[in-house]
């Protein structure tokens, strides 16, 4: 589930976010995802959802009782799994006790903050709105109401030190429960950052620093008992994000909303969709014609195949050569395998799944083109 407006738009981050002023009519909007929902369900019935997922932009800047219709309305439609894991991203500006409770009360049980870091100049440099205690304290509140809670740290960041970094990651181990998510910054296109980047005016870290600092986290993470099960994401063993594995499991999905993507099984054919990405004519379309789909795509053999290596090659189970096979229709190259073996960035596991190792991870987009070619 996408929402898809913020209080306003960090400097460095592409999500389909939007700042909206003046009047908004939230119910009419919500009503928008309930009818994309019913017409989804048509195209993939009896299915049991493991997982709902609110992303953004921000969704704790929605009225509880907006959360609350939509989850009904997924509930209506589709059998919802015992354990099913409901996850909402929040940002520490919007977050405050009441509010929270009303959430958890409307069924979500797992919260994703998005502190980005625990220190006060970088947090500014990063455009947030929220300080250091603001974050510590929205972190510390959401462990007190839902049973799962994690949050987002942006390292590697510019004029960012190593020792600064380990310092901070202790910190925030501290404060961390089961689950954090820690990304590298990353230079978008159309982003102000972007700008700035290629003005020379923002520092990144080159190749090694960025290998470097990958590796400290990893290190660190594993001694306290975070290790990562993907790329960026760091969990007690079982506590890992059934939204995020479904994704790299390359499993089904179904994207509703502004700017969401879905993989959906229609007749044992896997299709891409995508929505509009602007909110009120994404709602438009959605009013027409029962749906916002901009795409809607049967996917070739060979594209399934990237896709699955895309996705799955980011978690530390790695990918099995069988599933790619059957996806794409193609083996993978064994000369591939072997070179890239060879040079130390990918290993086969006891069960036959082949993974990228953690120096395969510090370059994995060449990795994953390597195998892809
Ligand atoms: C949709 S946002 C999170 C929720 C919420 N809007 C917030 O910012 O608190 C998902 C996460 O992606 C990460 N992110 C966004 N842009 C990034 C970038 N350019 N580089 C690295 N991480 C980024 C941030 O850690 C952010 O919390
Ligand atoms: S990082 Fe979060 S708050 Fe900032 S613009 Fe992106 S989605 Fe919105």
């Amino acid at each position: 589930m996408h929402w898809p407006f913020c209080a306003a738009k960090c400097p460095y981050c592409d999500f389909n976010s939007h700042v909206h002023r003046g009047p908004f009519d939230e119910d009419a909007f919500v009503e928008n995802y309930i009818t994309e929902i019913s017409q989804t369900a048509i195209l993939v019935p009896d299915r049991t959802v493991k997982s709902i997922f609110f992303g953004g932009g921000t969704p704790s800047l929605m009225q509880p009782q907006s959360v609350e219709k939509i989850i009904n309305a997924i509930a209506t439609k589709w059998q919802l799994a015992n354990d099913v894991e409901i996850t909402l991203e929040a940002n520490p500006t919007s977050v405050e006790r009441e509010k929270f409770q009303a959430i958890q009360m409307a069924g979500v049980n797992r919260v994703s903050l998005g502190v980005q870091s625990l220190r006060q100049g970088p947090l500014e440099k990063l455009g947030r709105l929220h300080s250091v205690e603001d974050a510590i304290a929205a972190v510390k509140l959401a462990q007190e109401i839902f049973p799962r809670v994690s949050y987002d740290l942006i390292y590697a960041r510019p004029e960012q030190t190593l020792d600064e970094w380990r310092d901070e990651l202790n910190e925030a181990l501290d404060l961390a429960r089961e689950h954090i998510s820690l990304y590298q910054l990353t230079i978008e296109a159309g982003t102000r950052y972007y700008d700035l980047f290629h003005a020379g005016k923002l520092k990144m870290p080159d190749a090694e620093l960025s290998a470097q600092f990958y590796e400290l986290t990893q290190e660190i993470c594993e001694a306290r008992g975070l290790p990562a099960y993907e790329i960026s994401n760091h969990a007690e063993p079982g506590q890992e994000s059934q939204h995020n594995l479904i994704y790299w499991h390359y499993g089904e999905y179904a994207g509703i909303g502004p700017g969401a993507h879905g993989r959906l099984l229609i007749e044992g054919q896997r299709h891409a969709t995508s929505t509009e990405r602007m909110p009120f004519k994404w709602a438009e379309y959605v009013s027409q014609k029962g749906d916002g789909f901009v795409e809607f795509e049967a996917l070739s053999k060979g594209e399934q195949g990237d896709e699955y290596l895309l996705m799955g090659l980011r978690l530390k189970t790695g990918i099995s050569p069988e599933r790619f096979e059957k996806l794409s229709g193609i083996p993978l190259r064994q000369e591939q395998i072997d070179h890239l073996k060879e040079i130390g960035f990918v290993e086969m596991l006891a069960n036959g799944n082949l993974r990228v190792t953690d120096q395969g991870f510090t370059v994995l987009d060449a990795v994953v083109a390597d195998l892809a070619a």
